[in-house]
């Protein structure tokens, strides 16, 4: 089912579908919608609510130059409605999207202008992390333009085998990270295949990036997030060190809790047309999603 759903939100011609038809199927629950300021909009509502925001244009694979140059451009647009706005947000991007495929001295460089124009902003713009291809280039970029840019994140997945090594190299030079399990479908050669491996790994690197750099723990499981609430104050590390992240729409009764206990909360609110990939992976992670479906299909 997984393998279904996440092939499906790479299938050109029912993305290409999915795009032109704008949000179906339920996919309001997980998209904050198809324009910057419904996005806006759904932002102000969190912020509201006490929480914090990460905003990220949908959107990967960028399959032409002119894809990434719009690609690259709606990101600096949504710098500036967001700085526009007053709303607690940053931003988060993926280089595929940017062209890191086809051309990575253009991405690169579009990568610097939005770093500029979020560093003009007061800003700050995480990078996400994609399917194991991508994560060695991933990694050599952000190291780049870590150096000229102090703006700038990433993020690590605990399912992957060399994630262990990264975060202490990462960790060593003061990177701010997001640790995730990991949305991919990976091979047992690069990643665990079972839940209680990842599960282990994940608290692993925040144990250890919790003592170097900046961590945000991005995660919906609550044993987790108590197992974290208990190490960090073990260690007497300051709540201003970490952040907790979840995705819009999802846990909120946890999101609700972690607020009112004084943690910062932070929800990554996706928009835009390209919702169909990001909405299969959200269903390949949980398949009772697929119920909801159906009865928005239904109705
Ligand atoms: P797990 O899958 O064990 O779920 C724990 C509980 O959370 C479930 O029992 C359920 O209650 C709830 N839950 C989880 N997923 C749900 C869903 N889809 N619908 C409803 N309930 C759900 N991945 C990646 O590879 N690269 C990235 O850059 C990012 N970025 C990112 C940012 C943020 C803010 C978050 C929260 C997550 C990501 N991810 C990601 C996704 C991540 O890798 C992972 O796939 C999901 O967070 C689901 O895993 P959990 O840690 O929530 O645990």
């Amino acid at each position: 089912m997984r393998s279904v759903f996440l092939s499906l939100g790479k299938n050109k011609t029912v993305v290409g579908l999915a795009r032109k038809y704008g949000l179906k199927l339920g996919a309001t629950k997980f998209v904050a919608g198809v324009e910057i300021e419904e996005a806006i909009k759904a932002i102000e509502l969190l912020n509201g609510q006490g929480k914090l925001a990460t905003l990220d244009h949908l959107g990967e694979y960028a399959g032409s130059k002119k894809e990434a140059e719009e690609a690259a451009a709606m990101c600096l647009r949504t710098l500036e409605a967001i700085a526009a706005s007053g709303a607690s947000c940053n931003l988060s991007l993926k280089l595929t999207s940017l062209g890191l495929d086809a051309d990575p001295e253009a991405c690169e460089r579009y990568m610097r202008q939005i770093l500029r124009k979020a560093g003009d902003l007061g800003n700050f713009v995480r990078i996400d992390m994609e399917d194991y291809g991508h994560c060695q280039p991933a990694l050599d970029l952000y190291r780049k333009l870590k150096a000229d840019f102090p703006n700038v994140g990433i993020v690590i997945q605990a399912y992957l085998r060399r994630s262990a090594r990264d975060v202490a190299e990462l960790g060593a030079a003061g990177a701010n990270l997001r640790l995730v399990k990991g949305a991919y479908k990976e091979p047992e050669s690069v990643a665990y295949p079972d839940k209680s491996d990842v599960d282990r790994s994940f608290m692993e690197l925040i144990r250890k990036h919790s003592a170097n750099g900046y961590t945000a723990i991005a995660t919906h499981d609550r044993g987790i997030v108590e197992e974290t609430i208990a190490w960090m104050s073990e260690q007497g590390i300051a709540r201003d060190r970490f952040e907790f992240q979840m995705l819009y729409g999802i846990s909120e009764e946890l999101q609700k809790e972690l607020v009112a206990e004084g943690y910062a909360v932070r929800i990554y609110v996706p928009f835009g047309k390209d919702w169909f990939g990001y909405f299969m992976r959200r269903l390949a992670e949980r398949p009772a999603n697929v119920w909801f479906v159906l009865k928005h299909m239904f109705n």
